[in-house]
């Protein structure tokens, strides 16, 4: 006892942080190297400001002895947890390392995560988890099992009150995938991430299809068609870049305001070109992102989704330094049409930026639900429901602006004033009404253009007729459902003017537990 000096302890816990810091060792780390993929500290260091990284539990290992593995143990247990900062701001993270035991969670390597998420919601500041791992550690048995138990009920417990972020960065199998999926937001690195619930050998047995782990669980399956993803980085730098600008759209936790950031554009800006982008004629097709792009500070959108459901386009930006989130319909793929996919996409971007106090800005061209058999078995009417639902029960500012069409059921379900849109502005070429022109003269005017001479004459007639009455903005401004008919060139100072007048908007519901989401 004698002979312990502060010196010899002080040096055993340095030996014990390299040894922690080494993960699996240096095989292992070149090994994960030779992959590809990053290591779990330097994946870390990647998304927090250089030197901000505080750790904690390094020194946790497990207490299994099952198949011999109280011979396998290493501090940290195979995830590095800590906190550190973004732009300045405290955030969470938990980053799995594969070196160790293939990054497998058994109760300790769980602990450790649901240490950060408890932290993260007590402390109300966001969360990142990087995954990489082969799931539940074999060995621990039910042990595992019973740590994503944990970790589920913690991500839903912070949803909603913290920002969650899953960068998939590695496998991420099974039931693991779950946790993720009870995050607000998934990144994946294109050939690095995978995800999928049960992998090819498993499918090839149980339904005999022949598939890939890249078609049933990569980047891209995963952005482009299952929309299980919200971000596809063709490398883990830019993925750790997409991680932290979203970041900064969000504020630490939901009793926040997003953070506002001076970004040198003239909110009073007034940009003709925007006259020159929506063709008049509502079958013509164009990239509603040029609109936004226009509109908002600085040309920067960030797009969340973009490659799934094209039709409708969701994400972030700023106008006069304030953050909004945007639900635009996208004329050029599918019209702009709603269905299954679009519903469901934008619901769920209107209810993260609603948790998170972020204004939503809505660009409407829409003509109407997609018709058809896959679509109505599929159940357009519950996801459908879904995005009426979301509108509806959004308390932060809802902003509309009808560049074009905005028809029927579509109409209302686009965030109308009916939904509570607290400032609702169309462009002069809107047309708010039941149907497009053509469609309804067709019925309202049937018997005079059957009865006609000259039938075509007479529809083309109608048809202007019908049109110069009611396919424009005036029907529905003269009823208070438009609040504000502009000019293209006053989008911007408009809706700067809606963002600041909405600032303090306190909106109270009823009480209840929680609404019943359709679906
Ligand atoms: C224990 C594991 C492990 C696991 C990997 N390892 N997965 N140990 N439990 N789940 C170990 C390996 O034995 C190996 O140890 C080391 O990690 C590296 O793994 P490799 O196989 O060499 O790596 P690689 O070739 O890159 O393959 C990665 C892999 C593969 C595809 C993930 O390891 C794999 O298929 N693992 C098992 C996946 C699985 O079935 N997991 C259970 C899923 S069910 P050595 O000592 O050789 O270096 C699940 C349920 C969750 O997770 C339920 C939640 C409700």
């Amino acid at each position: 006892m004698a002979d312990r000096t502060i010196d010899q302890l002080c040096e055993k816990l340095i030996a014990k942080r390299e040894k922690a810091e080494q993960g699996g060792g240096e095989k292992a780390i070149a090994k994960q190297h030779e992959k590809g993929k990053l290591t779990a500290r330097e994946r870390i260091n990647k998304i927090l400001d250089p030197g901000s990284f505080v750790e904690l539990d390094e020194t946790v290992e497990h207490r299994c002895s099952n198949f011999g593995m109280e011979k396998t143990v290493f501090p940290g247990d195979g995830v590095v947890t800590g906190y550190g900062t973004v732009d300045g701001r405290i955030v969470y993270v938990f980053s799995q390392d594969f070196t160790v035991i293939g990054g497998s969670l058994g109760e300790a390597h769980a602990n450790k995560i649901c240490k950060v998420l408890e932290l993260s919601t007590q402390n109300g500041a966001p969360c990142v988890g990087i995954n990489d791992s082969g799931g539940a550690r074999i060995q621990e048995a039910v042990d595992a099992l019973s740590g994503y138990g944990k970790i589920f009920f913690r991500n839903v417990k912070a949803s909603g009150v913290v920002p969650q972020l899953s960068v998939i960065a590695g496998p991420c199998a099974g039931g693991a995938v779950y946790s993720p999926a009870l995050t607000d937001l998934i990144y994946m690195v294109d050939k690095v991430g995978i995800m999928h619930i049960t992998g090819p050998q498993v499918i090839k047995a149980v339904t005999g299809e022949d598939v890939t782990s890249e078609q049933i669980g990569g980047a891209k399956a995963h952005n482009q068609k299952s929309g299980v993803a919200h971000f596809f980085a063709s490398t883990e730098d830019e993925c750790y870049d997409q991680v932290r600008k979203t970041l900064s759209f969000l504020p630490s936790n939901n009793l926040e305001d997003p953070p506002f950031k001076e970004t040198g554009d003239d909110p009073k800006r007034a940009d003709l070109e925007l006259r020159s982008i929506v063709p008049p004629d509502p079958n013509k097709g164009y990239d509603v992102r040029d609109v936004i792009k226009k509109v908002v500070d600085n040309t920067d959108f960030f797009e969340v989704q973009g490659l799934h459901a094209q039709n409708i386009v969701t994400g972030f930006a700023r106008v006069g330094g304030k953050v909004i989130g945007i639900i635009a319909n996208q004329a050029k793929v599918m019209a702009g049409c709603l269905d299954i996919d679009a519903s469901c996409k934008a619901a769920r971007h209107i209810r993260l930026c609603d948790s998170f106090n972020v204004p939503i800005v809505t660009f409407v061209d829409v003509p109407g639900y997609l018709p058809g058999l896959t679509q109505e078995m599929g159940g357009i009417i519950k996801h459908g429901a879904k995005l009426l639902y979301a509108y509806s029960e959004a308390t932060a500012p809802k902003i509309t602006i009808v560049l074009r069409k905005a028809y029927g059921g579509s109409y209302l379900g686009m965030c109308s004033k009916d939904l509570g849109a607290d400032v609702v502005l169309a462009w002069p070429q809107a047309e708010i009404a039941v149907m497009g022109a053509e469609g309804a003269a067709n019925i309202i005017f049937r018997k005079e253009i059957d009865a006609a001479e000259d039938k075509a004459a007479t529809r083309a007639a109608k048809i202007e007729e019908y049109r110069e009455a009611f396919a424009t903005p005036y029907p529905a401004a003269a009823r208070g459902f438009v609040d504000r008919v502009i000019l293209p060139e006053e989008t911007r100072p408009a809706l700067y003017e809606a963002l600041v007048m909405t600032e303090n908007k306190k909106e109270l519901r009823p009480k209840r537990k929680h609404g019943v989401m359709p679906g």
